[in-house]
C-alpha cells in the first residue's frame, strides 16, 4: 500500500533520511519510533507529499507520488487522513467547525449531511457536547480527539498519527491508544503511528519499526521487538542512558 524506496533527505547538508526502505502493511498499524529529530515527521510528510525527497522514491498503490501533477497527487491526499503532532487545530473555529472543515472543503453536501457526520464522529472519539467550545476552552487530550475526529471525518484509507500521546498523561494516553484501536476496528484504515510512548507503541502496533540514523534498523510484531538483539533497539525501548545511543 505504501512503499518508501531508498529515500533521502537532508537539510542544510545534514543527512536526516539516508536511503530509508520501508512497506507499511495494508489496514495494519505500524509504529514508527526513533529518536526526537531523527526524522520521524520528516518521513511522514514525505509520505503526504508535503516535502519532496533529494532521491528515492514514495510509492502509494504503486505510485510514485512525486512524479504526479499537483491535481493528481491532491487526489491522493484525500485517502489521508493525518493527526498533526501539535493538533493543528484553527483557533478561531468551534470543535464542530473544525471537525467539519475537511468535509466543507472537499465535499458539496448539505448542511444537514455535514451535522450528521460531524456529531456522528464527534460521538466516536468521546466528544459529544462539546461541539460549540472554541479549542482554548477544551484539554490537550480533547483537542488531540479533535484531530483524531478531523481527521477521520473523510473516511480516509489511511490514517497518519504523529505523536498522538505526546504531552499527555499516561491515563489520557490510554485513552488515545484506545481510541486509536477502536477507530482502527470500526475504519479499517491503514495506520502509521509515530511515537515515542513505548508502552502504547506494543499496545497499538501490528509492526514496529525503528528509525535510527536516517534508517529503519528493526522492524516486527512487538513480540519480536521485545525480543530484539540489537543493542540499539533495546536500549531505545529500556530508556537507558547507558548504550550505543550518542547522546
Ligand atoms: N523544513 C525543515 N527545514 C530544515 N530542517 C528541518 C526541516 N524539517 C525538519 N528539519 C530537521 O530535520 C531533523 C528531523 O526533524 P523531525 O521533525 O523529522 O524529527 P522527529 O523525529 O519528528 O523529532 P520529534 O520526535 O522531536 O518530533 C531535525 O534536525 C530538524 O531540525
Ligand atoms: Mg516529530
Amino acid at each position: 500500500m505504501i512503499v518508501l524506496q531508498r529515500l533521502s533527505k537532508s537539510f542544510n547538508g545534514v543527512k536526516v533520511l539516508d536511503d530509508l526502505d520501508i512497506e507499511f502493511g495494508e489496514k495494519q498499524i505500524t509504529v514508527v519510533i526513533g529518536r526526537s529529530g531523527g526524522g520521524k515527521s520528516v518521513m511522514l510528510k514525505h509520505i503526504i507529499g508535503l516535502m519532496k525527497p533529494d532521491s528515492g522514491k514514495v510509492l502509494i498503490g504503486g505510485i510514485d507520488i512525486n512524479a504526479l501533477k499537483k491535481k493528481e497527487l491532491n487526489e491522493i491526499r484525500k485517502k489521508f487522513g493525518m493527526v498533526f503532532q501539535d493538533g493543528a487545530l484553527l483557533d478561531s473555529l468551534t470543535v464542530f467547525e473544525n471537525v467539519a472543515f475537511p468535509l466543507r472543503r472537499h465535499l458539496k453536501i448539505s448542511e444537514k449531511e455535514i451535522k450528521d457526520r460531524v456529531f456522528s464522529v464527534l460521538e466516536d472519539v468521546g466528544l459529544e457536547g462539546q461541539d460549540s467550545k472554541m479549542p482554548s476552552e477544551i484539554s490537550g487530550g480533547m483537542r488531540k480527539r479533535v484531530g483524531v475526529a478531523r481527521a477521520l471525518i473523510l473516511n480516509p484509507e489511511i490514517m497518519l498519527f504523529d505523536e498522538p500521546t505526546t504531552g499527555l498523561d499516561p491515563v489520557m494516553s490510554d485513552v488515545i491508544n484506545n481510541l486509536i484501536i477502536s477507530m482502527h476496528n470500526k475504519f479499517k484504515f491503514t495506520g502509521i503511528i509515530i511515537s515515542h510512548d513505548i508502552s502504547g507503541t506494543f499496545k497499538t502496533g501490528d509492526v514496529i519499526a525503528m528509525l535510527y540514523e536516517g534508517r529503519i534498523i528493526e522492524s516486527g510484531t512487538p513480540e519480536e521487538f521485545k525480543n530484539s538483539n540489537n543493542p540499539v533497539v533495546k536500549q531505545f525501548i529500556s530508556g537507558s542512558m547507558e548504550g550505543p545511543i550518542l547522546i
